[in-house]
């Protein structure tokens, strides 16, 4: 079997996915007709011409301006159950998404129509396709600390549906140590802490993520190559690296596809992961990434494997669940 045609077919898990990044065009199109909200786009089309991108912020404002249409626990469902059936198709079943609830609560939609719905996508997915899935509450590093424990505070009632706290938006002039006394308050809650650090920030941020927040998985992560003192030290402390392939190239911190590091990751023993982090933006689901890096990279059917495997190894399902899978 060759590696694409195994990638196509195996069981595997997504670890790092905005849903608000699985927002494709029709659906945005539809939402905004039903609640009555003007898209600066005269179609699909012209909407999809603008996914061009010159780094994470050029990305990051569209990313935002397409989150406005959504105002109902409907549209939050819409949505999610949407990047679910795309699951269903690529055969993931076990995926960990991350939402932004400041990028809803600062327009005035409630956190809990945003996780209601969110909710009751995730009952659905796993009722109809068997896909377990968990949530990652993900901070806006862009906005103040307060902010963040405004949204930690409103998260507690709801805490039983939500596994990890994450720290996503600008990176660059955020550092993780902004955030490290609400990281240390999630904690002291029962989640989990992850981070993206150096997507498009330095090595530091990687360590200080590692230091302040006490993160135990990286999204991203490209940026600690440059370091080997930390690499080293995330082989020996094995945390997982989130890597999203297609996402490094249409934002350019990657210049090409047959550049991405992935490979040379994998060789060095770091414990990457395959991710599409906002594949309605960035040309591709999952597989679409594997594919891409295959032919690309020239992986081999051993790679890929290591690579599957890592999904389940460094997901944050229980060991029991990732013995089913492994
Ligand atoms: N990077 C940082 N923040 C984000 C991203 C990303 O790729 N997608 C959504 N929020
Ligand atoms: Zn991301």
């Amino acid at each position: 079997m060759t590696p694409s045609e195994y990638i196509k077919k195996v069981p595997k898990a997504e670890l790092h996915l905005h849903i608000e990044g699985s927002f494709e065009p029709e659906l945005m199109f539809e939402i905004a007709q039903r609640n009555k909200i003007e898209i600066p786009y005269e179609s699909i089309e012209e909407l999809k011409k603008a996914y061009q991108f010159g780094n994470l912020q050029d990305f990051l404002d569209i990313y935002y301006a397409g989150a406005n249409v959504l105002i109902h626990e409907q549209d939050f469902y819409d949505l999610t159950m949407d990047y679910f059936k795309q699951c269903a198709k690529e055969n993931v079943v076990h995926a960990e998404i991350m939402f932004d609830p400041q990028t809803h609560t600062k327009r005035g939609v409630e956190f809990s129509t945003v996780i209601n719905g969110i909710q009751r996508a995730r009952e659905e997915a796993e009722k109809q396709f068997g896909i377990s899935s968990l949530l990652i509450m993900s901070y806006l590093r862009h906005l103040s600390e307060d902010d963040a424990f405004e949204t930690l505070q409103q998260s507690l009632p709801y805490k039983h549906l939500i596994k990890a706290v994450g720290l996503d938006s600008s990176e660059k002039g955020n550092p993780p140590s902004k955030f490290q006394k609400v990281f240390e308050e999630s904690i002291k809650e029962g989640y989990i802490p992850v981070a993206h650090a150096g997507e498009e920030g330095p090595a530091e941020y990687i360590y200080e993520a590692l230091d302040l927040l006490k993160i135990v998985r990286i999204d991203h992560g490209n940026n600690g190559l440059s370091d080997p003192k930390l690499v080293e030290r995330l082989v020996e402390e094995k945390i997982g690296l989130t890597v999203c392939p297609l996402s490094n190239t249409a934002l350019r911190n990657v210049d090409q596809i047959n550049n991405h590091p992935l490979k040379k990751m994998l060789d060095l023993g770091l414990k990457v992961t395959v991710n599409s982090d906002d594949p309605a933006y960035f040309g591709g689901y999952i597989t679409e990434n594997y594919l891409s890096c295959i032919d690309a990279l020239d992986l081999s059917l051993k790679n890929v494997k290591q690579l599957v495997r890592n999904s389940f190894e460094y997901s944050f399902l229980s060991d029991k669940k990732k013995e089913e899978f492994i």
